[in-house]
């Protein structure tokens, strides 16, 4: 019986391989790409490239373009990752995570029952950790970039000063708020002006123009220690907040060693710890290597029940093990060996879906966005990719005072209390617990991939938790399942993260056959993700085709006005 199911499987998996759906043809450029979520940032990209600028100086200026552009995301009030691989094949990491003011405790969000606060742990200023994102770019800026900080902010300014053009996903996202952001004058002032917002109007934002221009012209330093710095700590002090002159003071960027591992001839060079984007990909890859992924046919029965238990296995050692190095030692080495792959594999049965509370730490369970990705590849052939969160779409959704860009809500990333899922129903142990002066656990995970030592991929997304398989499942579309990057990118995704033991999948993921074969093994599928939008994530990748030398640049059709564009 149960081998005509395996027989059964395999059969459905050959079908399946040959059925990919259609999608528009990647962007193709002879020279350079540009990829990101908000067009416009993608224009201010290719000028400064155009300029004479190289991808870092490109990724900085999307980076400010967007928080005039992009407010949902950001970024002045938040953080991120950095990953760049020059021409040379060397590569660098750059740390600018949010990090927990001195004065922040775990009980700070906790109800008199002992509950995590859900309201506090997302929309006050306890949530927001000390942003990273201007001291991240300028550092970049200054260390691999070509160009001066007022050059790259120029278009930035011009889009706040002069106005850009709503677009309706714009529109959709300010009035999605409208309850929170109405009542709060200086957040009106900016986007409820005229009973607005509404597509085609022309939004000027004078606070973020002169947050921007004191920026361009003194410096970060008036970011940490002049007039901004002030008005983050006098808004925070106002209401209930704890960030000091002194945490924004103390606030610094660390370079780190990326994380490296190798998937059928290709080298995935990723994110490591405050993110547990690489070690956790690095770790499904592993596991994953060792199936004929091709073979058994994308979203056939068997290929996907190998890569959930991956997934299972690989965020059940996520959600337990990693946190910031500055506190705790990471096992890396042990999560990445071959050994520690084989022992997980022997243990996935091969018509069985595995049981998350069998594996991962003990725990009770007490209880029951917003990012964005862009990558550069410029003419000399070195490759950024860039992840920044504030991690709900619009943080905390406060603004501070006049300064015009809303603040993260990271703190919601660590481990409030050991059993409490967070935004993305993460459940997370002490290795992640909240402590003063610490990074949270991040999932953001820029990624390159090089093949025989030249530039083959650059990727990351925006999506929480499911950052981490959006790029495992769009490397396997194009490595083990070859399709074409857009393809990969548009293809629907699902999810497992431990717990909630449960297959998040998108409308029209599998086929309803194979869906019936996983259920008999004993899957559970919802249609959701884990931070409830049906269609999630936002991938946004280059592709360096080496028999052509073209690049193709995709970004995610989930995301409407997301623009992939070269020179030539
Ligand atoms: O760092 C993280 O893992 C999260 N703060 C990312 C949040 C995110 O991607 C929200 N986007 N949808």
């Amino acid at each position: 019986m149960q081998k005509l199911k395996y027989k059964l499987m395999l059969m459905l998996g050959l079908l399946a391989n040959l059925s990919f759906a259609a999608t528009l043809p990647p962007a193709q450029s002879k020279t350079d790409m540009v990829v990101t979520d908000q067009q416009i940032a993608t224009k201010v990209g290719l000028q400064i490239l155009n300029a004479g600028g190289n991808a870092i100086d490109a990724a900085v200026a999307i980076g400010y373009a967007l928080e005039v552009v992009y407010p949902s995301c950001g970024n002045l009030g938040g953080g991120g990752f950095m990953l760049i691989r020059f021409a040379d094949g060397s590569t660098r990491f750059l740390n600018f995570r949010e990090t927990a003011p001195a004065k922040l405790t775990p009980k700070m969000f906790l109800d008199a029952q002992g509950n995590v606060d859900k309201h506090k742990a997302k929309y006050s200023y306890l949530a927001a950790g000390v942003p990273g994102t201007v001291m991240g770019l300028d550092t970049a800026l200054k260390r691999y970039g070509t160009m001066t900080l007022p050059q790259v902010m120029a278009p930035a300014i011009k889009l706040a000063r002069d106005g850009f053009i709503l677009n309706r996903r714009n529109v959709e996202l300010l009035t999605s708020r409208i309850k929170r952001f109405k009542p709060q004058k200086n957040i009106a002032d900016i986007f409820f002006k005229h009973g607005g917002p509404k597509v085609g109007e022309l939004l000027k934002q004078p606070q973020l123009t002169r947050t921007l221009e004191l920026i361009a012209s003194k410096g970060t330093k008036v970011f940490y220690q002049g007039e901004i710095a002030r008005e983050i700590v006098k808004a925070s002090d106002e209401h209930g907040g704890v960030i000091s002159l002194q945490d924004l003071k103390n606030y610094k960027i660390s370079e780190e060693q990326p994380i490296n591992c190798n998937y059928l001839g290709y080298h995935i060079i990723a994110a490591p710890p405050p993110s547990s984007g690489g070690v956790t990909l690095c770790e499904m890859l592993n596991i994953t290597s060792a199936y004929p992924l091709g073979f058994l046919g994308f979203h056939a029965a068997a290929s996907t029940h190998y890569t959930i238990e991956a997934m299972r296995y690989a965020y059940a050692d996520r959600n337990r093990y990693l946190g910031d190095p500055k506190f705790i030692n990471n096992p890396i080495k042990r999560l990445l060996s071959a050994k520690h792959a084989a022992t997980i594999r022997q243990k996935i049965q091969a018509y069985r879906a595995g049981d998350s509370r069998k594996i991962g730490f003990k725990i009770t369970i007490h209880e029951g966005h917003e990012t964005t990705n862009y990558a550069v590849v410029d003419k000399a052939g070195n490759a950024v990719d860039v992840t920044t969160t504030l991690n709900g779409y619009f943080g905390n959704h406060l603004i501070p005072g006049n300064t015009g860009f809303f603040l993260n809500n990271e703190m919601n990333d660590f481990t409030i209390k050991v059993g409490a899922p967070n935004l993305f129903q993460l459940v997370q142990g002490k290795a992640n617990l909240l402590a003063p002066g610490k990074q949270p656990l991040s999932s953001m995970t820029p990624t390159i991939v090089t093949h025989n030592n030249k530039l083959f991929m650059v990727l990351g997304a925006a999506g929480g938790s499911t950052i981490i398989t959006q790029v495992l499942e769009v490397l396997q579309n194009v490595i083990d399942y070859k399709m074409n990057l857009q393809q990969a990118v548009s293809a629907s995704r699902f999810h497992m993260q431990w717990l909630p033991d449960v297959v998040f999948m998108e409308p029209y993921a599998f086929s309803n056959d194979t869906l019936a074969l996983l259920e008999l093994m004993g899957y559970r599928f919802r249609v959701d993700g884990p931070y409830h939008v049906k269609e999630w994530g936002a991938l946004n990748a280059i592709l360096r085709d080496s028999k052509t030398d073209l690049l193709m640049g995709a970004t995610d059709p989930r995301i409407p006005y997301s623009l992939a564009k070269g020179n030539n």
